[in-house]
């Protein structure tokens, strides 16, 4: 019997993966944060691996096993993970910006926990660095790929993403399909390329979907360097 040797497809190629919330510090007991998972970043950390690339997963949630060959990161703050990026991505061939940053973290950060006196508060918030579009600044011959969750108008929102932050890839969903979003093991999702061409993937695990994304960008980055 002839058997296909494990697929190499990103030897050499770092790779660099953000996945999972960010946390928001109000006071020391409370925080801001939203439902990511971080079980798709985590997926394409794993998968990223077993295609051969040395890979980093920057994740802003400890609660899921780490994938095998990681280095692993782990952030709190929109800050956090803004700071370890950029550290991490000046040696890297290809970003996967999968996380879900907070857009707005609270503008004052109480030493002490807020006392229940008043009977309504007001909490000033702050918009936090948008890390893909730094990357995007910054970009030489990078592979940078965003993800976009949506609930409403998703490929005008995506490719308007893709533009804006310079990417060469985004991943949309829309987190109001049944089978698509936060906590599941599954999701819904269609790639949109730079060039105007997208690929829409049918309902699939993470894992799978994490495969295919892969395997575009395997693909894109032959084209681009030849
Ligand atoms: N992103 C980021 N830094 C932020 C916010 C978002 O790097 N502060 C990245 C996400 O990791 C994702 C992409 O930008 O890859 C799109 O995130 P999304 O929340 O869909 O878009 P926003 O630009 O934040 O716009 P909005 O939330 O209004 O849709
Ligand atoms: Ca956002």
């Amino acid at each position: 019997e002839f058997f296909a040797p494990k697929q190499a497809v990103l030897q050499n190629q770092t790779v660099l993966v953000t996945a999972g919330p960010t946390k928001e510090k109000l006071d020391p007991v409370r925080y801001f944060t939203n439902r990511s998972s971080g079980k798709m970043g985590y997926a394409l950390a794993e998968q990223a691996a077993l295609l051969g690339a040395n890979v980093i997963l920057i994740s802003g949630t400890d609660r899921l096993p780490i994938p095998q060959d990681v280095t692993w990161i782990h952030v709190e703050s929109a800050e956090d993970m803004y700071k370890e990026v950029m550290k991490h991505s000046v040696g890297a061939d290809i970003i996967i910006k999968s996380a879900a940053v907070a857009d707005y973290r609270p503008k004052q950060m109480f030493d002490s926990k807020i006392k229940k006196s008043a009977d309504r508060i007001m909490i000033e918030m702050e918009k936090t660095t948008d890390i893909l579009y730094e990357l995007g600044k910054r970009k030489k011959d990078q592979f940078l790929v965003g993800f976009a969750a949506e609930t409403n108008h998703v490929e005008e929102y995506a490719r308007e993403k893709l533009t804006r932050k310079n990417a060469d890839m985004i991943v949309a969903n829309n987190v109001t399909l049944e089978g698509a979003g936060f906590e599941g093991n599954t999701n819904i999702v269609t790639i949109y390329h730079k060039d105007g061409s997208a690929k829409e993937l049918p309902i699939m695990s993470k894992a799978d979907i994490a495969k295919e994304i892969l395997m575009e960008i395997a693909s894109q980055m032959g084209e681009w360097q030849t």
